[in-house]
């Protein structure tokens, strides 16, 4: 049943495949100034890709968002969100800011258990999951490799059939 409902998923990956962008976080965030000295290189993460309407009147981006209350770990999903949580890239780890005290690394995880299936991103409260990850930019563009090899910046987000989205990666040589 799990195997069925994520083999459906996939098939509606491929329309809604996405490259993910920092975009530079001094565009939306005021105290710019504190925060940049705290945690350099820190973004929001937007989706780009055919599902999105990037270059449209009224276009409102997709970013990466977790499906949690403010604060608190969750998988990793994507949308039109108006305030989108920040991240960055600290010693090869993702990682997601909620304040000073609240730091959440972004985990791959073998979520399906299979070597032909995606990864699915999960924001903890610990680093754990598929080890040996290690993200990084790539001009703006978000890569995760592990071994020799890597996503190629390529991200899905798809619903399950609880109708929730999850974000995941293929590893391709
Ligand atoms: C950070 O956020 C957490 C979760 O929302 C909260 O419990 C904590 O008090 C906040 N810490 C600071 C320093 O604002
Ligand atoms: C997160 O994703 C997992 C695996 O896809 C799923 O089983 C779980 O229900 C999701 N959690 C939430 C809170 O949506
Ligand atoms: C995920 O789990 C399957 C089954 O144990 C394994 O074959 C595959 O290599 C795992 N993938 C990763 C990236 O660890």
């Amino acid at each position: 049943m799990a195997l069925v409902s994520m083999l459906i998923a996939i098939t509606s990956y491929l329309t809604s495949l996405l490259f993910v962008a920092a975009v530079p976080s001094f565009e939306g965030v005021t105290s710019w100034s504190s925060i940049g000295n705290l945690v350099p290189g820190m973004t929001y993460l937007e989706g780009l890709g055919p599902a999105t309407t990037q270059g449209t009147p009224g276009h409102v981006p997709f970013y990466m968002s977790i499906a949690a209350t403010r604060g608190n770990p969750g998988n990793v999903t994507m949308y039109r969100n108006r305030s989108p949580p920040l991240f960055y890239i600290h010693q090869n780890q993702l990682w997601h800011y909620h304040n000073e005290s609240t730091i959440m690394p972004v985990n791959v995880h073998n979520t399906t258990g299979s070597g032909q299936l995606p990864l699915q991103l999960i924001v903890g409260t610990k680093p754990e999951g598929v080890p040996g990850g290690r993200w990084r930019w790539q001009g703006t563009m978000l890569f995760y490799e592990n071994g020799p090899q890597n996503n190629e910046g390529l991200f899905y987000s798809c619903a399950d059939v609880n109708g929730l989205n999850g974000m995941f990666l293929f590893l391709q040589w």
